[in-house]
Parts: C-alpha cells; structure tokens; sequence
C-alpha cells in the first residue's frame, strides 16, 4: 500500500513533467476564461511624462552665482543668451540625441586601397556646428568681456552639457591648443590658425585634438617611444618643420583639422625632458581630406561611453610636424592645454550632474505614490534625497566656478600673486574631487525615477557614463592629487589659508551661522600643517586631495551666502543653509579624519592594504 502510494507520487509527476516540458502546452496563449477584457498598454494608468524644465532658468544656484560674479551690463547680455540657449537646448538640441552614435571608420575601399574614412554620426556633426555658432572656444578667447569672458563661456559650456554629449572633450581640447598657439606659436601659427580655433564659423573654424598618450603611459609619458626629426622647411609651412614616427593610443577629436602631440626631440634617457611639442595638420586645404600627411586611423576605440566622441588609435609616419615653443619642453609647453582641459571637465561632471538633477526634480512633480495619493515632492524621505544632491551641486558650483573667475583674471594677468596661487591649487582638484563625487549623485539622481531612471531614453543613464570618463582622462584622480601636492609647494598653502580666513571673517555679522562658521575656521587653520606633515607620506596625497576639496567648498558656500546675506537676495536663506549642510553633512570632517587614521600609520597601512588585496603571503614578504 506504502509502495503503491509512492508509485502514485511517481508517475503523476512524471505526467507534470511531461506535460510542462511540452512546449505547445507551455507557451501556446490562451485568452482567460474569466477575465472580460484584455489590458493593452494603452489602456488603464499613464505614467506621467514629466516636464522640460528650463536648463538655465530653473538651475539652482548658477543665475545667483552669475549675478555675485558679472557686471550688472555683462549680466545683463549673458543672462539673455543663456535664456535663449536655455530655450533652443529644448527645441533643437535634445531631440538629437538619437542621431549620435558611435563614429564608424572605414579603412579600406572596394579595391582595397586604404582610404581611413572616419564618419562620425549625423546629429554629432550637428552638435559641433552648433557649439561652434554658440562660441564654445570663441568665447573664452575673444575676451568681449574682459576676465569676466572665461565665466560667461563656461557658463555657457555647463547649460549645454546636458544635451551636448562630451562635446567638451574636442572643443575643450580646442580651447586649449588656442591658448598655447597664443602663448607659444609662431607668428604663422597665429596668422593661420589661431584665428580658426577660436571661430565661431563653422566653415571657418578648426577643432584641434591632443595626442599625449601612448601605449606606454597617458599618466606618465617619459617612456614616449614617438620620436620628431628636424627636417628642411618648407615655404608653406607654420614653423620650425619636423617629421614625426610612431603611435598615438588614446586620440579623441580624431575628425579635427589640427592636433597638438607630443614626440620625443632628445635622448630615451631624458624622459620626459626629451620631449617637445608639435602643431600637426590632419585635414588642413594643404594635406587634403581623407587624411593624409603620414596619418593613419589604425582602430577606434570601444568605449564604455562618450559615444559621440571619435577616439583612435593613430599611427604616424612621416608625419610633418611645426615646433611650438622651445626644443625639449613639451611638457611645460602643453601644460596649458591640461590646466584648461581640466576646467572643461570639472564643468562637464557639474553639467552633467545639474540635467540629473533636473530630470529627478521635474519627475518628483509630476510621479503620484501611495496608492496614487502623494506626489514624490511631498515625500519627505524622498526629497531630502534630492535635497542632498542639490547640496553636493550647489558645492561644486560654487568652488568651480570661483577657479573660473581666477582663470579669467590670470588669462588677463591681472590676478595677485595669491590667486595665481590659488589658481594653480584649485585646477586639479575641482577637477578630481568632482569626477569623483558626481558619479555617485548621478546615481541616485537615477533611482529617484525608480525604473524609468534606468531606462536608456530618459538620458541618466548616458550621463553616467560619459561622466566616468572624468575620472580617467586629463589625469586620474590619485595623478591629479599628486599634482595638488606639485602645486602646494612653498608658501602655496599658506596663501591659501589667508584667503579663506578673509572669507571666513567676512561672515562675523552674520549670527546664524557662527557655529559652523567657527568649525570651517578650525579646520582652515590646520590646512598648512596637514599638508606639511603629508608631504613625504605616499598615502596623502589622496586624503589631502580630499581635504582641500572639502575645505574650498565649504569657504566658497560660505562667499556667496556672506555675498547673498550682504546684498539682500531673495534667496539668502538657502544660500546659507548651503554653507551650514555642508559643514553638519561632515564631509570636511571625514576627510580629515581618514587622513588622520592614516597618518598614524601610514607603513602599517600601507602593509595591510597589500595582505588585504594580494593575500597573506604578500604581508609577510614585507
Ligand atoms: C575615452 C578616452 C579618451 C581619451 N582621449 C585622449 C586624448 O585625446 N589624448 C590623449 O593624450 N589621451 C587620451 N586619453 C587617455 C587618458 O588621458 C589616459 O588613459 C590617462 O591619462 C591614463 O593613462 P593610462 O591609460 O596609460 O593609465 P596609467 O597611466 O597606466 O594608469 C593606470 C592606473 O595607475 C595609476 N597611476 C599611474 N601613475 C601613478 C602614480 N604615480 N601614483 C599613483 N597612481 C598612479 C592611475 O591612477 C591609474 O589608476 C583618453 C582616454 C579615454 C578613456
Ligand atoms: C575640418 O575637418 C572637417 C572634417 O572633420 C572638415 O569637414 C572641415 O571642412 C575642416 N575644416 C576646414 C576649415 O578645413
Ligand atoms: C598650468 O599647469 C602648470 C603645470 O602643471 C603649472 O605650472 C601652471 O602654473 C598652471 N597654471 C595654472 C593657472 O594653473
């Protein structure tokens, strides 16, 4: 009977099985039998489509930092193209972003000759006219304004971001290889091709790319293995002629007329003091398209992100190359490209971060919870994730573009000492701290759409990944913290301090904030001696990065609510409670306590962090 039973069990699951492993039975649709009537996607609840909110109007904190930072003429003028900007980003801008696709190169044609075709996407080429016609470098360069062009250009640069898709990376590259043609270049260069880089005449213009990287090191590029030899100049060329062999690793703008590369003058043994600095033509009237002059598309890259932008892998055979600047110095020679470089991308994370933003504050009006009964804004729990973003975006905001207004003064050389200081101080990190913080505030920009977040039409998801870049290319995080601690030398800290005690003293009148006003002081006041017991430490430089970063956010939050407070602006309570969340938000704080921690340390530390990632063995080696 006991047996029997089993049996039973047996074969009426075999049966089950059978049954469900027949596909017909499984998948074969059948209408229920009780239900009335099919649901269809178009019938029943509509989520709800949420606003286009404007992308300068409705930003937090930018048209109150323009009006601290303008001339009210100026401000005038610049506030009414940002509000046109604002406006045709919506119209004609956004609706691209399903032209721009990854560029595609097509290296040899049906007879097999080589032809290196690069054809970058539709709405990409629109992208580049239109930041062109919007002045993007011209901006900057044709000073209109005085110092205040480099503020009205990025702000500028940061509305566009949203909808511009890393258009920052050509143009930003452009921006920079202006700047060192006016520094450094010949008076040819000058004639016939500054000119170009800084138009806003898209038949007219040149965009210029970078070529440091090679295969052996981007962060690093003592090891150059492309080597220029100094040959018979010609009647057209720029400068001092050169031909150029070897192979460039990471070259974005590859559809530019012009690049700016670095190839080795000297000996192996110089490093990086054997290298100098090239203006290279790709696609000028006199090396006609497709590429010519020695210049070779081997591959593109497969990138994760920054889809719109060409990046190649470009090998370079007699090349013909013209000097900029002086024999053997290309490193010092291009180092304004990086400097301006890593202003564009800092503005780039911030941009980016601000259409996050937007997306998030625009769905939390319109999305009903709860059994559809409470919209997202009037849950608390919910906004005050929002609310910590928007902290984390004021933030950097307000510290990017005070290095911005210094680099407009610096530009004009009419910057102090100290601020060509702090300017020096501030352009790695705003860079570095922002690439690093964004990513995480995009993030949760995204899960505050829930589901729609992730998907890939709503764009959160694209900024995310364009953004990652930033903590890569123009020098990664920890490379840029070692480059902090280049600039902290001598009394560089020491000048820093003093203008952030100015700051910090011009807030004494204002009661409701002295607590933490106090606290900032505190931790300004130590700054030197952090830095100094850092110095010849391998674990600092990153910490100290962090502390720096932390420190100016909250004195330059603290300068515009002092600037706010002083001037009556209607906004004067979130300006100050700004400065007062970022000092109760504790990031000072905790910066200064991991550097702390390790700085009790630092060799066990460091012993340990090798046992943790490779193992025990590897701690007992050391
Ligand atoms: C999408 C994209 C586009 C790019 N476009 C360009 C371009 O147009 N032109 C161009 O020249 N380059 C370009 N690059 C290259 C980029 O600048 C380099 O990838 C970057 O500088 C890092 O160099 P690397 O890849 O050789 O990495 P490495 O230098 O090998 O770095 C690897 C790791 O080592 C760390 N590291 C290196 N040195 C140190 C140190 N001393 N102390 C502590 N840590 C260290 C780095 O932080 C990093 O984590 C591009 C890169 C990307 C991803
Ligand atoms: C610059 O290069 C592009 C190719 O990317 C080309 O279409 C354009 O005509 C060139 N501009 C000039 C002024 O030569
Ligand atoms: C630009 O970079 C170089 C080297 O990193 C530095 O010496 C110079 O002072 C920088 N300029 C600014 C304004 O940061």
């Amino acid at each position: 009977m006991y047996v029997g039973y089993i049996l039973l069990v047996i074969l009426v699951g075999t049966q089950a099985y059978i049954h469900a492993a027949s596909s017909d039975t499984v998948l074969a649709y059948r209408p229920h039998p009780t239900l009335a009537f099919e649901m269809r996607v178009e019938e029943g609840f509509h989520p709800p489509i949420y606003p286009e909110e404007d992308p300068y109007l409705a930003d937090p904190v930018l048209p109150s930092l323009l009006k601290r930072l303008l001339p009210a003429s100026i401000l005038s003028q610049v506030q009414a193209d940002l509000t046109r900007l604002g406006k045709d980003l919506i119209t004609d801008v956004r609706p691209l972003a399903p032209l721009i696709q990854p560029a595609t190169l097509i290296q040899y044609d049906q007879f097999g000759r080589r032809v290196d075709q690069l054809r970058t996407s539709e709405g990409w080429r629109k992208l580049e006219e239109m930041a062109t016609r919007e002045g993007y470098v011209a901006i900057g360069h044709r000073r209109d304004y005085g110092q205040f062009s480099r503020v009205y250009q990025f702000a500028k640069a940061m509305t566009m971001t949203g909808d511009y898709h890393v258009i920052m990376c050509p143009f930003g590259m452009t921006d920079g290889a202006a700047r060192i043609i006016e520094l450094f270049g010949t008076e040819k260069m000058k004639k016939e091709v500054y000119p170009r880089l800084i138009s806003s005449d898209p038949g007219f213009a040149y965009l210029s790319g970078q070529w440091m990287t090679e295969k052996t090191g981007g962060s690093d590029v003592s090891q150059t293995e492309t080597t220029a030899t100094r040959v018979a100049d010609r009647s057209d060329d720029l400068g001092p002629a050169y031909e150029l062999n070897g192979f460039k690793w990471f070259s974005s703008a590859a559809e530019g007329n012009v690049t700016v590369a670095l190839a080795r003058t000297g000996s192996v043994s110089d490093g990086s003091r054997g290298l100098s600095l090239f203006l290279i033509p790709l696609r000028l009237p006199a090396f006609p398209t497709p590429l010519s002059n020695g210049i070779r598309l081997h591959r593109l890259k497969n990138k994760i992100g920054t889809w719109g932008v060409p990046t190649a892998e470009i090998s370079l055979d007699t090349t013909r190359g013209w000097l900029i600047g002086p024999l053997n110095e290309g490193i010092k020679t291009i180092a304004p490209v990086l400097n301006l470089t890593r202003v564009h991308a800092a503005v780039h994370c911030i941009g980016s971060l601000q259409r996050c933003l937007s997306i998030a504050r625009s769905y939390s009006m319109v999305r009903h919870v709860k059994s559809q009964t409470t919209l997202l804004q009037d849950l608390p729990l919910h906004v005050a994730n929002l609310a910590s973003i928007t902290l984390l975006y004021r933030a950097l905001t307000c510290m990017t573009f005070s290095a911005i207004s210094l680099l407009g003064r610096s530009e004009l050389r009419i910057a102090t000492d100290s601020e060509e200081v702090r300017l020096r101080l501030m352009t790695p990190m705003i860079k570095a701290y922002a690439a690093h913080k964004t990513p995480f505030a995009i993030e949760e920009a995204m899960a505050a759409l829930g589901g729609l977040g992730y998907m890939e039409e709503v764009g959160i998801g694209r900024l995310l990944r364009d953004c990652l870049v930033e903590k890569i290319w123009e020098g990664t995080i920890n490379v840029l913290s070692l480059d902090l601690m280049r600039a902290a030398r001598e009394d560089a800290i020491e000048k820093f301090v003093e203008w952030a005690s100015s700051i910090v003293k011009s807030a004494s009148k204002i009661e409701s904030v002295q607590y933490h006003v106090a606290s900032l002081d505190e931790f300004i006041r130590r700054l030197s001696s952090m830095f100094e017991s850092g110095r010849t430490v391998d674990l600092a430089p990153r910490l100290l990065m962090m502390i720096f970063g932390s420190i100016t956010a909250g004195v330059c939050l603290l300068e515009h609510a002092v600037w706010s407070h002083n001037s009556a602006e209607a906004t004067v309570f979130i300006d100050l409670e700004s400065f007062k969340r970022w000092m109760m938000e504790g990031e000072i704080q905790k910066a200064v306590h991991d550097f702390e921690d390790v700085m009790k340390d630092p060799m066990g530390k460091s012993s340990m962090d090798k046992a943790f990632v490779y193992g025990i063995t590897e701690r007992s080696k050391l």
